[in-house]
């Protein structure tokens, strides 16, 4: 049987062609031991790598430890945290076809928390905490008792390196697609966002400078991996605050990253401030990746209350993006692809061992 669903067609990534335009998005576990990828994730990564996507990112990793948002986050600062997460996604990989890729991240400001499960608080220096590097020493909170130290050039020398290492770390296991954050408020939106960027220097007041450090670090990362391999990135297209990063900003950062080789926006929206007033509702963020798409041409991910496949599907016919992430419909129902499938007349790889269990339908699958 063939299918005329667009969520169903391939998609080719530079050198990575994914089975379909189902992507699962990062999301932060925070359940990682100094670093190290463990049981949880083995549980984690294996439910959902096995789901048939064509995609899935790991969570944000951090490429240090200050990096980290919490100290329970994956990292890739050092070999022993590669070994670690190739382990555990040896067996998914066999067993699945849904390619992995990974978010590399850091976190200034808006490191050195708790977990969100935890209570989510901001955890200070000398208990469990660190110090948080930042483009300029202002708070993401102005209520936060240890506002962020502005980064000199050393400073920010050291992230691009991190960055780098742990992109080479990443593609020596086996990870076939990165993803830098650039969203969310962390690190790399800090230096774009003129609410978090009040540096003096040629790193901070225009745009080109603001945009400065994280196309440095972008291209750091893009010489540092095989010109195959898919390097893209994850973008607030606002910050949702008047006079903050906007949509024509996020514009203009994409149509140079499109020069320097980007090979995907995943377009997501806010983070940087607590006074943004988000209009959540279904595909809220969807105009954001079509604008993305149109002004470049590069293939786009579309994100944010994406929950049915039939709105999957939509948002793809009318051509507002080419790959759809979807978050937490995926934690609470980690066979979403099979739906999709079987709504949308798709074919879905599933493992021999749940073939029998596969909805009414046993054409929606392959082995
Ligand atoms: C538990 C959890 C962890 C998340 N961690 C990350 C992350 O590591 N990196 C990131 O860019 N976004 C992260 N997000 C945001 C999701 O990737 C996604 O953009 C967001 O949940 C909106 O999509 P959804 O409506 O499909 O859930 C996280 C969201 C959740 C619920």
């Amino acid at each position: 049987m063939t299918t005329t669903s667009r969520l169903f067609q391939p998609m080719t990534l530079n050198g990575l062609t994914l089975a379909n335009r189902i992507i699962i998005a990062p999301m932060c576990q925070y359940s990682a031991t100094e670093g190290l990828a463990g049981d949880w994730h083995r549980m984690h990564l294996g439910k959902l790598g096995s789901n048939g996507a064509g995609l899935l990112i790991i969570e944000a990793t951090g490429v240090s430890p200050e990096g980290r948002i919490t100290p329970g986050c994956l990292g890739l600062w050092n070999d022993g945290q590669a070994e670690a997460l190739r382990e555990t996604i040896r067996a998914t990989r066999t067993f699945g076809k849904t390619s992995f890729g990974i978010q590399l991240s850091h976190a200034g400001r808006k490191g050195s928390h708790d977990a969100p499960f935890n209570g989510g608080r901001r955890l200070p220096t000398g208990a469990g905490g660190w110090e948080t590097p930042a483009p300029s020493a202002i708070a993401f909170q102005s209520s936060d008792a240890n506002p962020p130290f502005a980064m000199s050039r050393e400073d920010m020398d050291k992230v691009k390196d991190d960055f780098a290492s742990a992109a080479r770390r990443a593609v020596s296991i086996g990870i076939e697609l990165i993803e830098l954050h650039m969203a969310h408020g962390y690190l790399l939106h800090q230096f774009l966002s003129p609410l978090a960027n009040q540096r003096t220097d040629s790193y901070g007041g225009t745009l080109e400078n603001r945009m400065r450090f994280p196309l440095e670090v972008f291209r750091a990362v893009r010489e540092n991996t095989p010109a195959t391999l898919p390097v893209g990135i994850r973008i607030s297209a606002t910050d949702w605050v008047e006079g903050g990063w906007s949509e024509s900003d996020t514009l203009a950062l994409c149509r140079q990253l499109k020069t320097m080789g980007c090979d995907f926006f995943h377009v997501s929206s806010g983070g940087l401030s607590p006074d943004q007033k988000i209009p959540a509702a279904p595909g809220y963020q969807v105009a954001f990746a079509a604008s993305v798409k149109k002004e470049t041409g590069v293939p786009t991910i579309a994100v944010g209350l994406i929950t049915e496949p039939a709105q999957a599907e939509r948002i793809l016919a009318e051509e507002d993006a080419d790959l759809i992430a979807v978050g937490r419909r995926m934690l609470s129902e980690p066979h979403w692809p099979w739906r999709a499938a079987a709504e949308l007349q798709g074919k879905i790889h599933v493992p021999a061992q749940y073939l029998r269990a596969v909805p009414g339908d046993q054409d929606i699958a392959i082995r």
